[in-house]
């Protein structure tokens, strides 16, 4: 099998990448990604010398680039996308190219070259957030913020394409996710490290929104499972069963670390900063998938990767992202 992996030289793409390469001997993958500045390809060290795996630097918004690396493929997994609420609230606008025309033009060349699968990673973000119960594959998409609604753009075309060309296209819509390789912008890494280094955590508006947590293993299985055994046609959520809100996520790290809750700051809210996700997976759980690691055990794991690793996220802080954390995060002073 030739797969056709895009943004996988980001912090869920890299992971399946490698979880792929793992699991099955007989397959060939392909990373297309543009590197932007949440691309990495020190993500992938390990595995550059494998035979089975081969790296192309390309945008998913460009044709031709896309055509070249599609070629021959029997199944794509779309990963592209710019991914950060905060930097879609500053500046839309490549959230809605990447992630809307970018997914337009992989549709196209899956199309053209009459490709076998496509799986569209979309995000619960879609479906906005509520105070009560959970959302299905069924519920309206209602998104808040310029990339869910971008993700939601982008989901909207997968789905008619469907149903205008019968393109055989699947989606999955994921909780929040959490693991190594995470850029240090998502709550999670960004809190980590900071923590290490003795720095605020910037925690929004009163700190009780609510996110459902999902190891990025598990959500690299789930995809694989929805990848093989899922129906065209179909979205698939895929959730941790995980509800935490932000205030006790961060006293957690902080305890995992030794450090104090002194190092707590609560900054003005996000602009429409969504309340709580909450999701239903029956429907990936009928595949025979399930979320196999504990929330606190993946997220010492998590605080272990980190304090092991620190060049490979020392690095990041020392480039763009600085720039990016002193616009974000002004009023930390
Ligand atoms: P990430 O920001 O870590 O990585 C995105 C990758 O896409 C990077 O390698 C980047 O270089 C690449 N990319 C961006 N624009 C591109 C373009 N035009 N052409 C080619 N490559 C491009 O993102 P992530 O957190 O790994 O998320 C991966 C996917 O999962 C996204 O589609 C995201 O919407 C979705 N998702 C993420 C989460 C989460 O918690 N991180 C949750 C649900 C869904
Ligand atoms: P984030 O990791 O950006 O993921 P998403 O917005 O896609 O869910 O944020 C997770 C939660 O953490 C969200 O409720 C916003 C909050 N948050 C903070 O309180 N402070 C921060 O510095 C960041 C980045 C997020």
């Amino acid at each position: 099998m030739r797969l056709v992996v895009t943004g996988g030289a980001g912090f869920i793409g890299s992971n399946f990448v490698r979880y792929m390469l793992r699991r099955y001997d007989d397959l060939e993958v392909v990373n297309l990604d543009k590197l932007t500045y949440a691309g990495n390809l020190e993500n992938l060290r390990d595995i550059e010398g494998d035979a089975r795996y081969r790296f192309v630097k390309g945008d998913i918004c460009d044709a031709a680039a896309v055509r070249a690396a599609l070629r021959g493929a029997d199944a794509v997994v779309n990963f592209a996308a710019e991914t950060h609420v905060d930097r879609s609230i500053s500046g839309p606008q490549d959230f809605i190219s990447t992630d809307v025309l970018g997914t337009h033009t992989l549709l196209e060349a899956v199309r053209e070259q009459g490709i076998g699968r496509y799986v569209q990673i979309s995000t619960d973000e879609v479906y906005g957030s509520t105070e009560t119960g959970s959302f299905s594959e069924e519920s309206d998409l209602a998104p808040s913020s310029p990339y869910s609604a971008s993700k939601a753009g982008a989901d909207l075309l997968v789905l008619a394409y469907r149903r205008t060309y019968d393109a055989p296209v699947l989606i999955t819509r994921s909780s929040n996710n959490y693991g190594g390789w995470q850029y240090p912008e998502k709550i999670i890494p960004l809190f980590i490290t900071n923590a290490i280094d003795d720095q605020a955590l910037p925690v929004y508006g009163d700190g009780l929104n609510v996110r459902d947590w999902l190891h990025v293993d598990d959500n690299c299985a789930g995809i694989d499972a929805v990848l093989r055994e899922g129906a065209v046609g179909e979205a698939y959520n895929i959730g941790g069963g995980n509800e935490v809100e932000n205030l006790a996520l961060t006293r957690r790290i902080l305890e995992l670390l030794g450090k104090s809750e002194g190092l707590i700051r609560y900054v003005t809210d996000r602009p429409g900063h969504d309340r709580r996700y909450a999701i239903d997976c029956a429907k990936v759980r009928a595949l025979g998938w399930e979320p196999a690691v504990d929330f606190e055990a993946g997220l010492e794991r998590t605080v272990s990767w980190y304090r092991d690793n620190p060049g490979w996220w020392r690095k990041i802080k020392s480039g763009e992202w600085r720039e990016y954390y002193e616009r974000q995060y002004a009023e930390l002073g």
